[in-house]
């Protein structure tokens, strides 16, 4: 229905505020699921519109204007039978490793740790390789609808490698949070690391992507000259994210809460985030709650590699979704909170069934798992204007076509995207106002020519992978457990059990 008196005010508010010089657009006609900062809850708003001006969104309509009540050169997207949501928010990705794709099929963590982690990939890669690897990783995770990316680069083996990462992030039109990894490599030390990041942070040149640190090492060296400079650097210049992996439990693989606070980079207004915190305890757990700092679930990873994560659902409040490694599963955030949301609910349920009594409600809402894909990645960044729809806030947004056949019927769009909609039903993507992906097609220019590369890099890289023996998993693994038989599933009556070759 259309209702004259707020055309009218809608008309006054055209032709007061708008300014003729704004890149204006106006979504209209679709529903909205914005963010109400009274109730702290998503508000669906029906046959609504947003403007956007510029990189931000500049009004949230109720009702969609009527067509003549706006100025001639606002761009005018027309979104009936559309579901407008924020674009996803990955707060744990190495788009370094998209090069390795498929050849991860079979792996468990410590298989990573002997033939794709960044303490062995570097004689596999050149920084074009890098490069390459990086952009198409991006536009892979732009594709599918994640506007934000915090990547923890590990592949800073020497300058160039460095810079070559960077320079991808930039180029990709993604927001990224370049989170430099300092680690100990032959040929450039932490020193000579920390050099060049000033001379990087000096010479910044995006508006999207940002420059910060991720580290990995303050258990190993909590004390040392190296962790004490960086932790000094990233004070000094107020980098705005830092990063690290914490992976608890028998994988033993350190940088918890408390070594982060002791090293004094937990309580500062740097936004920390924890990649996993799998086995996190209830002390490091209040930690963050005091310091308001997040982790990154990454469920996929989670589960593929055997990092699990036992008590992930008693720490959501300070959590947020990742990826982790694109090359060895599916890296859309849409699936990842998906996986969290149904994996969490059987953790959940099992509190009562193991108890012998039946579950008297569900556990999680799709709005929780909306919530943890989008504002929650915002705010482990920290960042209120990421992640959600609000007057002020990035125009980062996706456009979902709410007549494809997975989702129609709806009448709730938290729940058709959340569980109904896969990454397909994806027709738009905006980062910072601008299209990156209109019609279900990405805007890259050059995107053939990142193809080839990609796929020359790809050919090359999988080639050497395939000519290098796995290491065996026998005897003790360096956390100081020792590695144990795993059971395979069978999946064919008789002798073999199907689980058969990889096949790369
Ligand atoms: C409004 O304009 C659009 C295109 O500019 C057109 O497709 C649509 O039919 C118009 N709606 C009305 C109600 O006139
Ligand atoms: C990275 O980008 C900068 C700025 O465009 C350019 O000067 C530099 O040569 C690039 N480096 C590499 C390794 O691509
Ligand atoms: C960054 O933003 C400023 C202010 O909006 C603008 O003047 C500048 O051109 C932008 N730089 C790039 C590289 O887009
Ligand atoms: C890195 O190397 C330095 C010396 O070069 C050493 O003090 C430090 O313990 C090493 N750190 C790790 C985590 O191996
Ligand atoms: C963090 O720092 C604030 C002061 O800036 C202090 O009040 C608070 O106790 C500190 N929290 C922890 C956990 O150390
Ligand atoms: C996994 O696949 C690789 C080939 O990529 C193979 O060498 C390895 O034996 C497989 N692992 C298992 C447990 O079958
Ligand atoms: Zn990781």
């Amino acid at each position: 229905m259309y209702d004259p008196n707020i055309a009218l005010i809608v008309a006054i508010f055209f032709t007061q505020v708008v300014k003729i010089v704004a890149n204006n657009k106006l979504f209209t006609g679709g529903t909205i699921i914005s963010y109400d900062e009274s109730t702290k809850l998503p508000k669906v708003i029906r046959d609504g519109a947003l403007l956007i001006q510029d990189d931000r969104i500049h009004e949230i309509f109720d009702l969609a204007p009527s067509n003549g009540t706006f100025p001639h050169d606002t761009e005018v997207i027309d979104c009936k039978n559309k579901i407008i949501t924020p674009g996803f928010i990955d707060t744990h990705r190495h788009g370094w490793q998209t090069v390795f794709k498929t050849t991860g099929s079979n792996t468990t963590l410590s298989d990573y740790f002997s033939r794709y982690s960044s303490s062995v990939a570097q004689p596999l890669f050149t920084p074009e390789d890098v490069y390459i690897s990086q952009k198409v990783g991006i536009l892979e995770a732009l594709n599918a609808g994640t506007t934000t990316i915090l990547d923890h680069a590990h592949h800073t083996w020497t300058r160039e490698h460095a810079v070559a990462g960077y320079n991808a992030s930039i180029d990709s039109g993604a927001r990224v949070y370049f989170a430099y990894t300092f680690q100990n490599v032959t040929g450039f030390t932490i020193q000579d690391q920390l050099k060049h990041w000033r001379e990087l942070d000096a010479g910044k040149t995006s508006n999207l992507t940002s420059l910060v640190m991720s580290y990995d090492d303050f258990t190993a060296n909590p004390y040392g000259k190296d962790t004490q400079d960086l932790v000094e650097l990233a004070k000094e210049a107020e980098i705005e994210v830092f990063t690290s992996h914490h992976v608890a439990g028998p994988w033993n693989f350190g940088n918890a809460p408390e070594d982060l606070h002791n090293a004094g980079i937990l309580n500062t207004s740097t936004a920390v985030v924890l990649g996993h915190a799998t086995f996190i305890t209830p002390y490091s757990a209040s930690l963050l709650r005091a310091t308001n700092q997040h982790i990154s679930i990454t469920p996929e990873s989670e589960m593929h590699y055997g990092m699990l994560h036992p008590t992930a659902h008693l720490i959501a409040d300070q959590a947020s979704i990742g990826t982790d490694t694109p090359f060895a599963f599916s890296t859309d955030v849409l699936t990842q909170t998906r996986l969290w949301l149904q994996s969490t609910r059987q953790t959940m349920y099992s509190n009562s069934l193991d108890r012998w009594q039946i579950p008297n409600s569900n556990p999680v809402s799709v709005a929780q798992a909306f919530l943890l894909a989008t504002r929650n990645g915002g705010l482990a960044l920290g960042r209120k204007d990421l992640g959600v729809i609000t007057k002020g806030a990035k125009a980062d947004l996706l456009v979902w076509d709410g007549r494809s056949p997975s989702l129609l019927g709806w009448a709730d769009p938290i729940a058709a995207v959340i569980l109904h909609a896969s990454i397909g039903d994806i027709d738009h993507v905006l980062v910072d106002g601008g299209f990156v992906k209109r019609d279900k097609k990405l805007l890259s220019g050059g995107y053939d020519d990142d193809v080839a590369r990609f796929l020359d890099a790809a050919r090359r890289i999988q080639q050497k992978l395939r000519e290098t023996p796995l290491v065996p998993q026998v005897g003790m693994y360096v956390g100081g457990f020792p590695y144990g038989e795993q059971y395979q599933v069978d999946v064919q009556r008789g002798e073999g059990n199907g689980y058969g070759p990889s096949y790369v």
